[in-house]
């Protein structure tokens, strides 16, 4: 019998995507206009591409799937404000690299008010650019900056016949990463998708490990179960690591052989409509946490299920992970991993031998999502909206003072967390985290 397929969210309707191109507009000063590029194929090696991702931001204004895009923002224009270029219809090409959408399509189905072959770009660029005193884009992007740059200095060399070239080049990237960072329903129902298909994976993981198996072998479980579920892939690079290799924080070789009596950490998501997933699960091989496992594990856990009921509107993010810190301390003091009084272990910051990493960042179109941190110089409240993951963890060094059943132990366990108006919603809940939930579920054949 064929795997059963999860029934699809709604994608993001038309008007959403107008509604977050005006809020854009509105967020701008009078006379301002906005550049945005699409992202690039890049090539991998000889005649063969990295598989094609669309830029978050411009994905999150358009929709629009293909590369070499362009986005033009002109508030109170009026032959149209959102204005698109994106690739030409070319028969030939296209019997090589599949259909393209071309600017006739691209109105009707994504809903921008004009849009034109890429050809025509340089002739209308700077005509469409005349009179915009500051120009939004991303400064980041050293291409987008120097197609601007060329903008200018044409519309400068025009100046006695008129033209009048932009003054200033401003980002537009925090005001559109502020958007992002509250999401709406729309992009929840999308986001609990990627969650579930996550879930659904590492569930799988789980029921296939025993020992004997490589990493790359649960690897390979996780990545089918987000394809046959429509995803378009892993949201990042899945980190299989069994024993020691939990401790490396962003380990993907995952080549190592599963040994029994070791733990094994999987930090593994699906992107599902360009939203990511991000779970992080630690189990035993052979399917038994060791009591001195279990003690450890149940530290982490402890420290994680505080967190994750901590989330709520009007908390910050520091004050999260101030509270994992303090619970992962008390924990190593009483296994014996650090000595003394917690408040003295947190004060010399002795713990961070064991964790040194944050406990929580936001999520979306991108893993590490955009949106900042902090407001006015001091850490922002959540708010209705943001996703956000909770994933403290404990990582044991090899070392001679270490008793010898923890030595090379990592644990980490990682949930995504969005703030409701009464608190929170997990999505990720699906897949269990208790020890013993864990046991019973790959004790079941
Ligand atoms: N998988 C990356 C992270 O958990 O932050
Ligand atoms: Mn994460
Ligand atoms: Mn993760």
């Amino acid at each position: 019998m064929l795997p059963e397929t999860l029934p699809r969210p709604p994608a993001i309707a038309l008007d959403e995507y107008r509604a977050r191109r005006r809020a854009l507009m509105d967020a701008l000063p009078v006379g301002s206009a906005v550049m945005l590029p699409a992202a690039s194929l890049v090539t991998r090696s000889n005649d063969s591409d990295y598989p094609f991702r669309q830029n978050s931001d411009f994905h999150y204004l358009t929709g629009f799937p293909e590369p070499d895009a362009l986005l033009l923002l002109l508030p109170g224009r009026e032959a149209g404000e959102s204005v698109l270029f994106c690739p030409d219809k070319d028969p030939q090409l296209e019997a090589w690299t599949g259909i393209r959408i071309g600017a006739e399509a691209a109105v009707a189905r994504y809903g921008v008010d004009q849009a034109f072959a890429n050809a025509e770009r340089d002739g209308r660029l700077s005509e469409l650019l005349d009179g915009r005193q500051a120009l939004y884009l991303p400064l980041d992007d050293a291409a987008a900056v120097a197609s601007a740059e060329g903008i200018r200095l044409m519309l400068k060399a025009r100046a006695r016949q008129g033209a009048r070239p932009p003054e200033a080049f401003a980002d537009v990237a925090p005001l559109i990463h502020e958007q992002r960072l509250i999401k709406s329903e729309a992009e929840l129902a999308l986001m609990r998708h990627a969650a579930r298909i996550s879930a659904q994976a590492h569930v799988r993981a789980m029921r296939v490990a025993r020992p004997g198996l490589h990493e790359y072998q649960l690897q390979a479980e996780l990545e089918h179960e987000f394809r046959w579920q429509g995803g378009s892939g892993p949201a990042y690079g899945t980190i299989v690591g069994g024993g020691a290799n939990a401790c490396v924080l962003h380990y993907v070789e995952n080549a190592a052989r599963l040994e029994a009596d070791t733990l094994v950490l999987i930090d593994a998501g699906a992107e599902f409509e360009g939203y990511a997933g991000d779970i992080t699960r630690t189990f035993p091989v052979s399917g038994r946490f060791s009591e001195a496992q279990r003690a450890l594990y149940d530290v982490v856990l402890t420290a994680q299920e505080r967190a994750v009921a901590a989330v709520s509107p009007g908390v910050t993010l520091s004050e999260i992970h101030q509270g994992v810190v303090r619970d992962l301390t008390h924990g190593l003091v009483e296994l014996g991993l650090l000595a003394g009084e917690v408040e003295a272990r947190i004060d010399d910051a002795s713990y961070k031998r064991f964790y040194l990493h944050s406990t929580s960042h936001w999520l979306g179109l991108d893993v590490h999502d955009v949106g900042g941190y902090r407001r006015d110089g001091t850490p922002r409240q959540l708010v209705p909206g943001m996703v956000l993951t909770v994933e403290p963890g404990l990582y044991i060094p090899d070392d001679d003072d270490i008793p010898a059943d923890l030595r090379g132990t990592g644990i980490r366990i990682e949930d995504d967390v969005a703030v409701t108006v009464e608190g929170h919603e997990v999505l990720t809940a699906t897949v269990p985290k208790r020890a013993d939930e864990i046991e019973a579920l790959m004790a079941k054949e």
